[in-house]
């Protein structure tokens, strides 16, 4: 009898739970309602883009410096964090808010910028959140195909939407891990309808080399940028994140989200992991040699895939990923979901060398099979 983990069946129930009230679906729920059942307790889990590594040691020493002082809001701590980050990247701290993740500011982005009259449009195949909340806002719902090179092809989106209230760009792309140039950002913000915004969610970034969208924000350009610690900084379960944007437009989109505290642990490590200058180079070569191995051996053995420059890949399958999927569930290696416009595709995301060496051995398995 295999031994199931708890946070399955909390996923699952979330999931239905939002999706009936809310409609809110981020990445772990989604990954949860796709998977469809439960895990082993020792199963690989490389189906949520989760960072194995977890936060740094930097980290995890600041959370337990102050687990005793749990009893105070101590909001200090997240002007600290903001203005850590604010520095770091040269910006005015009134143009950054810290959020318990990146999904908050996404959907409440998406619910006050789109409406029946202001569509939302994004890349296909790409992450789903904002095509749940636009849905929500009642926005037509424009998802542009991904260019022969898989990235957001800018100029059809804008043919595609002259009535857009929001351009979501997400770079480097979830599920592909591929980028889109920032000339062709700068195309967009230079070219797209008055009044519409241009949100470039870079959840991912760290893993590349791409320069950030950083820069069109401090140009007074209407872009909101949207920056998360639970990806290379490996703090997914902690919450903490930010949205990068013109003081009037956060006004905008965070009206109606109110202001609440954030977890201090959260922000204690998301201040220590931004003071490390190790962290993201390191993670970023880890990431990338353990990506390019398994890489290498599908090239070996003789599948295909989209190369990514993140922490997930899409892997062609060659017949319905739904089945892949299932048959890899039953060898105990949990993969990504599959997006309806690519059903012979599943996305992997990148573990630990060992990780994946059992991703290797089970997928050679169910392939032959
Ligand atoms: C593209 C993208 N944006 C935003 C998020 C939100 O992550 P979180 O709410 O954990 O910050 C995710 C999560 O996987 C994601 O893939």
């Amino acid at each position: 009898m295999p031994h199931f983990s708890r946070r399955s069946f909390l996923h699952l129930s979330a999931a239905t739970t939002a999706a009936a009230a809310f409609r809110l679906m981020n990445e772990p729920m989604l990954a949860a309602a796709s998977r469809g059942h439960s895990h082993a307790a020792d199963a690989v889990l490389i189906d949520s883009n989760e960072n194995p590594l977890g936060p740094c040691q930097a980290a995890c020493d600041a959370m337990s410096a102050l687990l005793h002082q749990g009893g105070r809001y101590s909001d200090e701590l997240t002007d600290i964090l903001v203005s850590t980050f604010a520095q770091m990247e040269g910006l005015n701290p009134n143009w950054v808010r810290a959020t318990v993740g990146s999904t908050p500011p996404l959907a409440l982005a998406i619910l006050t910028l789109t409406s029946p009259t202001k569509s939302y449009v994004a890349a296909d195949p790409g992450f789903e959140t904002g095509m749940h909340m636009a849905a929500v806002s009642g926005a037509r719902i424009v998802n542009v195909p991904l260019s022969k090179s898989y990235a957001h092809d800018v100029k059809a989106m804008l043919a595609a939407a002259p009535d857009a209230g929001v351009f979501y760009i997400c770079n480097p792309n979830n599920p592909t891990g591929t980028l889109t140039p920032q000339s062709d950002i700068e195309y967009l913000v230079a070219h797209k309808p008055a009044g519409s915004i241009v949100l470039v969610d870079e959840a991912y970034i760290h893993f590349s080399e791409a320069p950030s969208a950083l820069n069109l924000v401090k140009d007074g350009k209407e872009v909101i940028v949207l920056r998360t610690f639970s990806k290379v900084y490996g703090m997914a379960g902690l919450r903490c994140g930010f949205i990068i944007a013109s003081p009037k437009l956060l006004e905008k989109v965070l009206q109606h989200g109110g202001y609440n505290f954030m977890p201090i642990t959260a922000v204690a490590a998301a201040t220590a992991s931004l003071k490390d200058p190790q962290l993201v180079p390191e993670r970023r070569r880890i990431n990338a040699n353990i990506r390019q191995q398994t890489f290498q051996w599908l090239d070996r053995a003789g599948y295909s895939y989209i190369p990514s420059e993140s922490n997930c890949f899409l892997l062609d399958t060659k017949r319905p990923g739904k089945d892949v999927r299932e048959a890899m569930a039953t060898e105990n290696v949990m993969i990504g979901r599959v997006w309806p416009s690519m059903p012979t595709w599943v996305r992997v995301t990148v573990g630990t060398a060992e990780e994946m060496s059992r991703f290797r051995f089970a997928f050679q398995k169910v392939m032959k099979a």
